[in-house]
Protein backbone atom coordinates (compact mmCIF):
# COMPACT_ATOMS: atom_id res chain seq x y z
CA UNK A 1 0.00 0.00 0.00
CA UNK A 2 1.34 3.19 -0.49
CA UNK A 3 2.47 5.53 2.13
CA UNK A 4 1.97 9.28 2.00
CA UNK A 5 3.94 11.59 5.15
CA UNK A 6 2.52 14.47 6.27
CA UNK A 7 3.65 17.21 8.55
CA UNK A 8 1.77 19.60 10.77
CA UNK A 9 3.11 22.72 11.17
CA UNK A 10 1.12 24.85 13.84
CA UNK A 11 -0.29 22.91 16.68
CA UNK A 12 -2.75 25.14 18.21
CA UNK A 13 -6.96 24.83 18.43
CA UNK A 14 -6.48 23.56 15.21
CA UNK A 15 -3.40 21.76 14.62
CA UNK A 16 -3.76 19.77 17.56
CA UNK A 17 -7.43 18.63 16.36
CA UNK A 18 -6.00 17.42 13.16
CA UNK A 19 -3.11 15.60 15.11
CA UNK A 20 -5.61 13.93 17.56
CA UNK A 21 -8.23 13.34 14.13
CA UNK A 22 -5.22 11.51 11.64
CA UNK A 23 -4.08 9.50 14.97
CA UNK A 24 -7.13 8.20 15.43
CA UNK A 25 -8.77 7.95 12.12
CA UNK A 26 -5.09 6.13 10.82
CA UNK A 27 -7.12 3.10 9.52
CA UNK A 28 -10.36 4.64 8.36
CA UNK A 29 -8.62 6.78 5.97
CA UNK A 30 -6.22 4.05 4.43
CA UNK A 31 -10.01 1.78 3.68
CA UNK A 32 -11.48 4.96 2.19
CA UNK A 33 -8.12 6.08 0.06
CA UNK A 34 -5.82 3.20 -0.22
CA UNK A 35 -3.34 4.98 1.08
CA UNK A 36 -1.41 5.08 4.58
CA UNK A 37 -1.12 8.18 5.81
CA UNK A 38 1.39 9.02 8.27
CA UNK A 39 2.03 11.98 10.57
CA UNK A 40 5.50 12.55 9.88
CA UNK A 41 6.41 14.99 11.95
CA UNK A 42 4.87 18.40 13.94
CA UNK A 43 6.23 21.76 14.35
CA UNK A 44 4.71 25.11 16.17
CA UNK A 45 6.59 28.10 18.10
CA UNK A 46 7.22 26.45 21.44
CA UNK A 47 7.81 22.96 21.55
CA UNK A 48 7.86 22.85 25.45
CA UNK A 49 4.40 24.82 25.53
CA UNK A 50 1.65 22.18 27.58
CA UNK A 51 -0.72 20.74 24.46
CA UNK A 52 -3.60 18.83 24.21
CA UNK A 53 -1.87 16.69 22.82
CA UNK A 54 1.12 14.14 23.40
CA UNK A 55 3.60 13.99 20.46
CA UNK A 56 6.74 12.01 20.84
CA UNK A 57 9.92 13.87 20.09
CA UNK A 58 11.00 12.15 17.25
CA UNK A 59 8.04 13.85 15.31
CA UNK A 60 9.45 17.25 16.37
CA UNK A 61 10.93 19.40 13.66
CA UNK A 62 13.20 21.54 15.46
CA UNK A 63 12.36 24.85 13.49
CA UNK A 64 9.03 24.91 10.60
CA UNK A 65 11.61 26.65 8.25
CA UNK A 66 12.74 22.62 7.32
CA UNK A 67 9.88 21.39 6.77
CA UNK A 68 9.86 22.65 2.75
CA UNK A 69 13.40 20.46 2.87
CA UNK A 70 12.82 17.61 3.85
CA UNK A 71 12.40 14.47 1.62
CA UNK A 72 10.53 12.40 2.92
CA UNK A 73 7.47 15.03 3.69
CA UNK A 74 4.87 14.49 0.85
CA UNK A 75 2.07 16.92 2.44
CA UNK A 76 2.42 19.85 4.48
CA UNK A 77 -0.38 21.54 6.83
CA UNK A 78 0.15 24.96 7.60
CA UNK A 79 -1.85 25.70 10.29
CA UNK A 80 0.04 28.86 12.05
CA UNK A 81 -2.47 31.79 10.67
CA UNK A 82 -1.43 35.25 9.14
CA UNK A 83 -0.62 36.42 6.07
CA UNK A 84 2.74 37.48 6.37
CA UNK A 85 5.76 35.94 8.61
CA UNK A 86 6.06 32.16 8.89
CA UNK A 87 2.61 30.84 7.37
CA UNK A 88 3.84 32.88 4.44
CA UNK A 89 7.31 31.94 4.06
CA UNK A 90 6.04 27.90 4.93
CA UNK A 91 3.66 27.97 1.84
CA UNK A 92 6.13 29.22 -0.34
CA UNK A 93 9.01 27.29 0.08
CA UNK A 94 6.78 24.55 0.26
CA UNK A 95 5.10 24.42 -2.72
CA UNK A 96 8.83 25.58 -4.75
CA UNK A 97 10.33 22.55 -2.96
CA UNK A 98 7.01 20.34 -4.59
CA UNK A 99 5.13 19.50 -1.40
CA UNK A 100 1.78 19.56 -1.85
CA UNK A 101 -0.11 21.77 1.00
CA UNK A 102 -3.32 22.61 2.96
CA UNK A 103 -4.24 25.53 4.64
CA UNK A 104 -6.77 26.64 6.95
CA UNK A 105 -5.54 30.35 6.24
CA UNK A 106 -8.25 32.63 4.69
CA UNK A 107 -5.77 35.90 5.18
CA UNK A 108 -2.73 34.37 3.88
CA UNK A 109 -4.97 32.74 0.28
CA UNK A 110 -7.02 36.16 0.00
CA UNK A 111 -3.69 37.80 -0.20
CA UNK A 112 -1.59 35.52 -2.17
CA UNK A 113 -3.75 33.02 -3.34
CA UNK A 114 -3.24 34.23 -6.68
CA UNK A 115 0.61 34.02 -6.62
CA UNK A 116 0.79 30.69 -5.14
CA UNK A 117 -2.27 29.14 -7.28
CA UNK A 118 0.41 30.34 -10.09
CA UNK A 119 3.22 28.73 -8.07
CA UNK A 120 1.27 25.25 -7.26
CA UNK A 121 0.88 24.80 -10.82
CA UNK A 122 4.24 25.44 -12.52
CA UNK A 123 5.11 22.94 -9.60
CA UNK A 124 2.73 20.65 -10.13
CA UNK A 125 1.42 19.98 -6.84
CA UNK A 126 -1.94 21.10 -4.87
CA UNK A 127 -2.52 23.84 -3.45
CA UNK A 128 -6.05 23.29 -1.14
CA UNK A 129 -7.99 25.45 1.11
CA UNK A 130 -11.31 24.26 2.06
CA UNK A 131 -10.96 24.63 5.78
CA UNK A 132 -9.91 28.51 5.16
CA UNK A 133 -13.88 29.43 4.79
CA UNK A 134 -17.07 28.52 6.51
CA UNK A 135 -15.42 26.00 8.64
CA UNK A 136 -17.02 22.54 7.86
CA UNK A 137 -19.15 23.59 5.47
CA UNK A 138 -17.86 22.11 2.34
CA UNK A 139 -18.53 25.20 -0.22
CA UNK A 140 -15.44 25.26 -2.43
CA UNK A 141 -15.46 21.74 -3.18
CA UNK A 142 -19.17 22.19 -3.83
CA UNK A 143 -18.06 25.48 -6.17
CA UNK A 144 -15.24 23.46 -7.85
CA UNK A 145 -16.95 20.54 -8.46
CA UNK A 146 -20.85 20.62 -7.42
CA UNK A 147 -21.66 23.66 -9.43
CA UNK A 148 -18.86 22.87 -12.31
CA UNK A 149 -20.21 24.56 -15.45
CA UNK A 150 -22.70 26.94 -13.64
CA UNK A 151 -23.02 30.59 -14.46
CA UNK A 152 -23.07 31.94 -11.01
CA UNK A 153 -24.53 35.48 -10.55
CA UNK A 154 -24.15 35.98 -6.48
CA UNK A 155 -22.56 34.41 -3.56
CA UNK A 156 -23.74 35.47 -0.06
CA UNK A 157 -24.14 34.82 3.32
CA UNK A 158 -23.09 34.74 6.92
CA UNK A 159 -19.04 33.66 6.37
CA UNK A 160 -18.19 34.62 10.55
CA UNK A 161 -19.30 32.20 12.90
CA UNK A 162 -17.64 34.38 15.95
CA UNK A 163 -20.04 36.84 14.81
CA UNK A 164 -22.97 35.23 13.89
CA UNK A 165 -22.74 33.36 17.47
CA UNK A 166 -22.19 36.94 19.51
CA UNK A 167 -25.47 38.69 17.36
CA UNK A 168 -27.66 35.29 18.33
CA UNK A 169 -26.39 35.59 22.12
CA UNK A 170 -27.29 39.01 22.35
CA UNK A 171 -30.59 38.23 20.49
CA UNK A 172 -31.53 35.38 22.43
CA UNK A 173 -30.32 36.13 26.13
CA UNK A 174 -29.86 40.03 26.07
CA UNK A 175 -26.17 39.98 27.04
CA UNK A 176 -23.55 42.27 26.09
CA UNK A 177 -21.36 42.35 23.54
CA UNK A 178 -18.08 41.97 25.94
CA UNK A 179 -19.71 39.22 27.85
CA UNK A 180 -20.98 37.02 24.58
CA UNK A 181 -17.08 37.27 23.18
CA UNK A 182 -15.65 36.31 26.31
CA UNK A 183 -18.10 33.22 26.34
CA UNK A 184 -17.03 32.75 22.45
CA UNK A 185 -13.29 32.71 23.30
CA UNK A 186 -13.53 29.94 26.16
CA UNK A 187 -15.83 27.81 23.58
CA UNK A 188 -12.83 27.99 20.96
CA UNK A 189 -14.94 29.54 18.39
CA UNK A 190 -13.36 33.18 18.85
CA UNK A 191 -9.40 32.87 17.55
CA UNK A 192 -6.83 33.97 19.85
CA UNK A 193 -7.11 37.62 18.63
CA UNK A 194 -10.91 38.17 17.99
CA UNK A 195 -10.30 41.67 16.22
CA UNK A 196 -10.82 40.43 12.12
CA UNK A 197 -14.14 38.65 13.13
CA UNK A 198 -15.46 41.44 15.10
CA UNK A 199 -14.14 44.12 12.47
CA UNK A 200 -15.23 41.87 9.31
CA UNK A 201 -11.55 41.66 7.80
CA UNK A 202 -11.81 37.49 8.38
CA UNK A 203 -15.52 37.34 6.31
CA UNK A 204 -13.89 40.41 3.44
CA UNK A 205 -10.99 37.44 3.24
CA UNK A 206 -13.80 34.63 3.00
CA UNK A 207 -15.97 36.24 0.43
CA UNK A 208 -12.74 37.67 -1.65
CA UNK A 209 -12.07 33.69 -2.44
CA UNK A 210 -15.56 32.60 -2.81
CA UNK A 211 -15.61 34.99 -5.30
CA UNK A 212 -13.21 34.51 -7.41
CA UNK A 213 -14.20 30.81 -7.18
CA UNK A 214 -17.31 31.46 -8.63
CA UNK A 215 -16.46 34.19 -11.01
CA UNK A 216 -13.57 32.28 -12.29
CA UNK A 217 -11.90 35.87 -11.70
CA UNK A 218 -7.94 36.58 -10.43
CA UNK A 219 -9.26 37.66 -6.21
CA UNK A 220 -10.50 41.01 -6.23
CA UNK A 221 -9.08 43.46 -3.32
CA UNK A 222 -10.25 46.98 -4.04
CA UNK A 223 -13.28 49.24 -3.52
CA UNK A 224 -14.37 46.46 -0.87
CA UNK A 225 -17.17 48.11 1.71
CA UNK A 226 -16.27 46.59 5.60
CA UNK A 227 -17.84 47.41 8.60
CA UNK A 228 -17.97 44.52 11.83
CA UNK A 229 -20.34 43.96 14.39
CA UNK A 230 -18.70 46.41 17.40
CA UNK A 231 -21.05 48.67 16.90
CA UNK A 232 -24.36 47.00 17.53
CA UNK A 233 -25.84 47.08 20.85
CA UNK A 234 -28.90 45.85 22.49
CA UNK A 235 -31.07 48.70 21.44
CA UNK A 236 -30.14 48.29 18.28
CA UNK A 237 -30.89 44.48 18.50
CA UNK A 238 -34.17 44.99 20.14
CA UNK A 239 -35.32 47.54 17.15
CA UNK A 240 -34.73 45.02 14.96
CA UNK A 241 -36.78 42.59 16.97
CA UNK A 242 -39.79 45.06 17.19
CA UNK A 243 -39.64 45.83 13.49
CA UNK A 244 -39.67 42.51 12.02
CA UNK A 245 -36.33 41.92 11.60
CA UNK A 246 -32.96 40.12 12.87
CA UNK A 247 -29.48 41.21 12.77
CA UNK A 248 -27.09 39.31 10.39
CA UNK A 249 -23.19 39.99 8.93
CA UNK A 250 -23.42 39.41 6.22
CA UNK A 251 -20.79 38.96 3.40
CA UNK A 252 -22.21 39.71 -0.53
CA UNK A 253 -20.66 39.19 -3.96
CA UNK A 254 -22.68 40.32 -6.98
CA UNK A 255 -21.63 40.21 -10.79
CA UNK A 256 -23.70 43.28 -12.14
CA UNK A 257 -22.63 44.33 -15.78
CA UNK A 258 -19.67 41.79 -15.60
CA UNK A 259 -18.54 44.15 -12.78
CA UNK A 260 -17.92 42.89 -9.56
CA UNK A 261 -19.56 44.12 -5.91
CA UNK A 262 -18.25 42.93 -2.76
CA UNK A 263 -19.51 44.13 0.44
CA UNK A 264 -19.25 42.77 4.18
CA UNK A 265 -21.53 44.40 6.66
CA UNK A 266 -23.70 43.81 9.40
CA UNK A 267 -27.84 44.37 8.64
CA UNK A 268 -31.35 43.88 9.01
CA UNK A 269 -32.77 40.42 7.27
CA UNK A 270 -36.03 39.81 7.23
CA UNK A 271 -37.60 37.42 10.50
CA UNK A 272 -38.71 34.80 8.44
CA UNK A 273 -35.90 34.84 5.77
CA UNK A 274 -33.49 31.55 5.60
CA UNK A 275 -30.43 33.79 6.99
CA UNK A 276 -32.46 34.88 9.43
CA UNK A 277 -32.95 31.68 11.48
CA UNK A 278 -28.89 30.30 10.80
CA UNK A 279 -27.67 30.84 14.46
CA UNK A 280 -24.85 30.50 16.72
CA UNK A 281 -21.67 29.67 15.07
CA UNK A 282 -23.54 28.05 12.00
CA UNK A 283 -22.32 29.67 8.47
CA UNK A 284 -24.36 29.55 5.83
CA UNK A 285 -23.79 30.11 1.73
CA UNK A 286 -26.45 30.91 -0.57
CA UNK A 287 -25.51 31.07 -4.20
CA UNK A 288 -27.51 31.50 -7.16
CA UNK A 289 -26.79 30.54 -10.63
CA UNK A 290 -27.88 28.76 -13.91
CA UNK A 291 -29.12 26.19 -14.33
CA UNK A 292 -28.92 25.50 -10.31
CA UNK A 293 -31.23 28.45 -9.67
CA UNK A 294 -30.42 28.81 -5.75
CA UNK A 295 -28.30 26.79 -3.97
CA UNK A 296 -27.99 26.82 -0.10
CA UNK A 297 -25.45 25.37 2.29
CA UNK A 298 -25.11 25.60 5.84
CA UNK A 299 -23.07 24.08 8.78
CA UNK A 300 -20.58 24.93 11.57
CA UNK A 301 -18.19 27.45 10.26
CA UNK A 302 -15.45 27.56 13.14
CA UNK A 303 -14.20 25.53 15.94
CA UNK A 304 -11.57 23.22 15.77
CA UNK A 305 -13.89 19.93 14.69
CA UNK A 306 -15.72 21.53 11.77
CA UNK A 307 -12.21 22.56 10.82
CA UNK A 308 -10.40 19.32 11.20
CA UNK A 309 -13.45 17.90 8.64
CA UNK A 310 -12.19 20.35 6.01
CA UNK A 311 -8.88 19.89 6.18
CA UNK A 312 -8.77 16.24 5.99
CA UNK A 313 -11.11 16.63 2.78
CA UNK A 314 -8.60 18.40 1.34
CA UNK A 315 -5.83 16.21 2.51
CA UNK A 316 -7.72 12.63 1.45
CA UNK A 317 -8.34 14.48 -2.22
CA UNK A 318 -5.05 14.70 -2.15
CA UNK A 319 -4.37 10.90 -1.28
CA UNK A 320 -6.63 10.07 -4.16
CA UNK A 321 -3.89 11.70 -6.44
CA UNK A 322 -5.25 13.96 -8.77
CA UNK A 323 -3.51 17.38 -9.16
CA UNK A 324 -6.16 20.02 -9.54
CA UNK A 325 -5.96 23.97 -10.11
CA UNK A 326 -6.22 25.50 -6.75
CA UNK A 327 -9.29 27.79 -7.86
CA UNK A 328 -10.37 24.86 -10.10
CA UNK A 329 -9.77 26.66 -13.85
CA UNK A 330 -5.98 27.26 -14.88
CA UNK A 331 -4.57 30.15 -13.51
CA UNK A 332 -4.12 31.69 -16.69
CA UNK A 333 -7.99 31.57 -17.73
CA UNK A 334 -8.50 33.52 -14.36
CA UNK A 335 -9.95 36.86 -15.19
CA UNK A 336 -9.87 40.69 -14.16
CA UNK A 337 -12.88 41.72 -13.16
CA UNK A 338 -13.52 45.54 -12.45
CA UNK A 339 -15.17 46.28 -9.35
CA UNK A 340 -17.97 48.54 -8.49
CA UNK A 341 -17.86 50.62 -5.49
CA UNK A 342 -21.16 50.42 -2.66
CA UNK A 343 -21.51 54.41 -3.07
CA UNK A 344 -24.11 54.02 -5.71
CA UNK A 345 -25.75 51.36 -4.25
CA UNK A 346 -29.31 51.79 -3.05
CA UNK A 347 -30.56 50.42 0.01
CA UNK A 348 -33.35 50.63 1.91
CA UNK A 349 -32.12 51.68 5.65
CA UNK A 350 -32.45 51.80 9.14
CA UNK A 351 -31.10 54.84 11.45
CA UNK A 352 -30.94 55.38 14.87
CA UNK A 353 -30.17 59.01 16.46
CA UNK A 354 -30.12 59.46 20.03
CA UNK A 355 -30.90 63.19 20.62
CA UNK A 356 -31.45 65.53 23.62
CA UNK A 357 -35.65 65.54 23.83
CA UNK A 358 -35.91 68.88 23.15
CA UNK A 359 -38.01 71.18 20.07
CA UNK A 360 -36.34 71.72 16.74
CA UNK A 361 -34.67 68.12 16.88
CA UNK A 362 -37.12 66.66 15.15
CA UNK A 363 -37.50 68.95 11.78
CA UNK A 364 -33.74 69.50 11.93
CA UNK A 365 -33.16 65.89 11.34
CA UNK A 366 -35.85 65.54 8.98
CA UNK A 367 -34.50 68.67 6.85
CA UNK A 368 -30.86 66.94 6.65
CA UNK A 369 -32.32 63.70 5.58
CA UNK A 370 -34.49 65.76 3.02
CA UNK A 371 -31.13 67.28 1.57
CA UNK A 372 -29.74 63.66 1.29
CA UNK A 373 -32.21 62.80 -0.63
CA UNK A 374 -33.75 60.25 2.11
CA UNK A 375 -37.24 59.85 2.32
CA UNK A 376 -38.71 58.53 5.39
CA UNK A 377 -40.85 55.39 5.37
CA UNK A 378 -41.27 55.06 9.13
CA UNK A 379 -40.07 57.15 11.74
CA UNK A 380 -40.33 56.09 15.68
CA UNK A 381 -39.25 58.72 18.80
CA UNK A 382 -38.58 56.27 21.92
CA UNK A 383 -38.28 58.50 25.21
CA UNK A 384 -35.76 57.13 27.72
CA UNK A 385 -37.04 57.28 30.89
CA UNK A 386 -34.98 60.42 31.78
CA UNK A 387 -37.76 62.21 29.71
CA UNK A 388 -34.13 64.44 28.61
CA UNK A 389 -32.79 62.14 25.88
CA UNK A 390 -34.70 60.10 23.20
CA UNK A 391 -33.90 57.66 20.68
CA UNK A 392 -34.98 58.24 16.92
CA UNK A 393 -35.36 55.56 14.65
CA UNK A 394 -36.11 56.00 11.05
CA UNK A 395 -36.50 53.66 8.43
CA UNK A 396 -36.04 54.98 4.74
CA UNK A 397 -36.99 54.21 1.10
CA UNK A 398 -34.25 53.00 -0.72
CA UNK A 399 -31.70 55.30 -0.80
CA UNK A 400 -27.98 55.87 -2.55
CA UNK A 401 -25.43 54.35 0.07
CA UNK A 402 -23.65 57.83 -0.39
CA UNK A 403 -26.42 59.68 0.49
CA UNK A 404 -26.70 57.68 3.76
CA UNK A 405 -23.21 58.29 4.35
CA UNK A 406 -23.42 61.89 4.27
CA UNK A 407 -26.14 62.77 6.10
CA UNK A 408 -25.03 60.08 9.16
CA UNK A 409 -21.98 62.33 8.86
CA UNK A 410 -23.59 66.19 8.55
CA UNK A 411 -26.01 64.64 11.61
CA UNK A 412 -23.37 63.36 13.74
CA UNK A 413 -22.16 66.97 14.05
CA UNK A 414 -25.57 68.39 15.28
CA UNK A 415 -25.65 69.53 18.70
CA UNK A 416 -28.35 67.28 19.88
CA UNK A 417 -27.15 64.61 18.94
CA UNK A 418 -25.76 62.45 21.42
CA UNK A 419 -24.08 59.63 20.00
CA UNK A 420 -22.47 58.73 16.60
CA UNK A 421 -25.41 58.02 14.49
CA UNK A 422 -26.18 54.21 14.15
CA UNK A 423 -27.44 52.49 10.20
CA UNK A 424 -27.88 49.41 9.60
CA UNK A 425 -29.15 48.46 5.79
CA UNK A 426 -32.12 46.38 5.50
CA UNK A 427 -31.27 43.39 2.75
CA UNK A 428 -33.95 41.24 1.18
CA UNK A 429 -32.45 37.37 0.77
N1 LIG B 1 -9.89 28.49 15.25
C1 LIG B 1 -10.81 28.32 14.31
O1 LIG B 1 -11.99 28.09 14.59
C2 LIG B 1 -10.41 28.34 12.86
C3 LIG B 1 -11.38 28.03 11.88
C4 LIG B 1 -11.02 28.03 10.53
C5 LIG B 1 -9.72 28.35 10.16
N2 LIG B 1 -8.80 28.67 11.13
C6 LIG B 1 -7.44 28.98 10.70
O2 LIG B 1 -6.56 27.94 11.15
C7 LIG B 1 -5.26 28.48 11.38
C8 LIG B 1 -4.82 28.13 12.80
O3 LIG B 1 -5.76 28.68 13.72
P1 LIG B 1 -5.74 28.28 15.28
O4 LIG B 1 -7.04 28.76 15.82
O5 LIG B 1 -5.34 26.88 15.46
O6 LIG B 1 -4.57 29.24 15.80
P2 LIG B 1 -3.72 29.09 17.16
O7 LIG B 1 -4.48 28.32 18.15
O8 LIG B 1 -3.27 30.47 17.49
O9 LIG B 1 -2.44 28.22 16.71
C9 LIG B 1 -1.39 28.72 15.95
C10 LIG B 1 -0.25 27.73 15.98
O10 LIG B 1 0.81 28.26 15.18
C11 LIG B 1 2.02 28.20 15.91
N3 LIG B 1 2.90 29.29 15.51
C12 LIG B 1 2.68 30.63 15.67
N4 LIG B 1 3.73 31.32 15.18
C13 LIG B 1 4.61 30.42 14.73
C14 LIG B 1 5.89 30.51 14.14
N5 LIG B 1 6.46 31.70 13.95
N6 LIG B 1 6.51 29.37 13.80
C15 LIG B 1 5.94 28.17 14.00
N7 LIG B 1 4.72 28.00 14.56
C16 LIG B 1 4.07 29.12 14.91
C17 LIG B 1 1.65 28.30 17.36
O11 LIG B 1 2.69 27.73 18.14
P3 LIG B 1 2.58 27.57 19.74
O12 LIG B 1 1.47 26.59 19.97
O13 LIG B 1 3.89 27.02 20.16
O14 LIG B 1 2.29 28.93 20.27
C18 LIG B 1 0.34 27.50 17.39
O15 LIG B 1 0.62 26.15 17.57
C19 LIG B 1 -5.38 29.99 11.11
O16 LIG B 1 -5.00 30.26 9.78
C20 LIG B 1 -6.87 30.26 11.27
O17 LIG B 1 -7.31 31.39 10.54
C21 LIG B 1 -9.12 28.65 12.46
Amino acid sequence: MKKVNIAIIGLGNIGSSLFAHLRKNRDLIRKQTNVDLNVKYVSAKNRFKKRKIKVSNKKWLKSYNLAPYINDIDIIVELIGGSEGAAKKLVFNSIKNKKHVVTANKALISKYGDKLAKLAEQNNVNLEFEASVAGGVPIIRSIKEGLITNKISKIYGILNGTSNFILSQMADKRMDFNNVLYEAKKLGYAESNPIADINGDDAKSKIQILSSLAFNSLINRSKINVEGIKNIDQIDIQNAKLLGYKIKHLAIAELKKNKLLQMVHPCMVSKGSYISNINGVLNAVIIEGNPIGKFTIQGEGAGPGPTTSALVSDICSILRGDINPPFAIPNKNRKKIKSIDISNEIFSCYIRLDVFDKTGVLSSITNTLSKNKISVKRLIQNPFRSKRFASIIIISHKIKNSNLIKATNELSKKKFVINKPKFLRIIKT
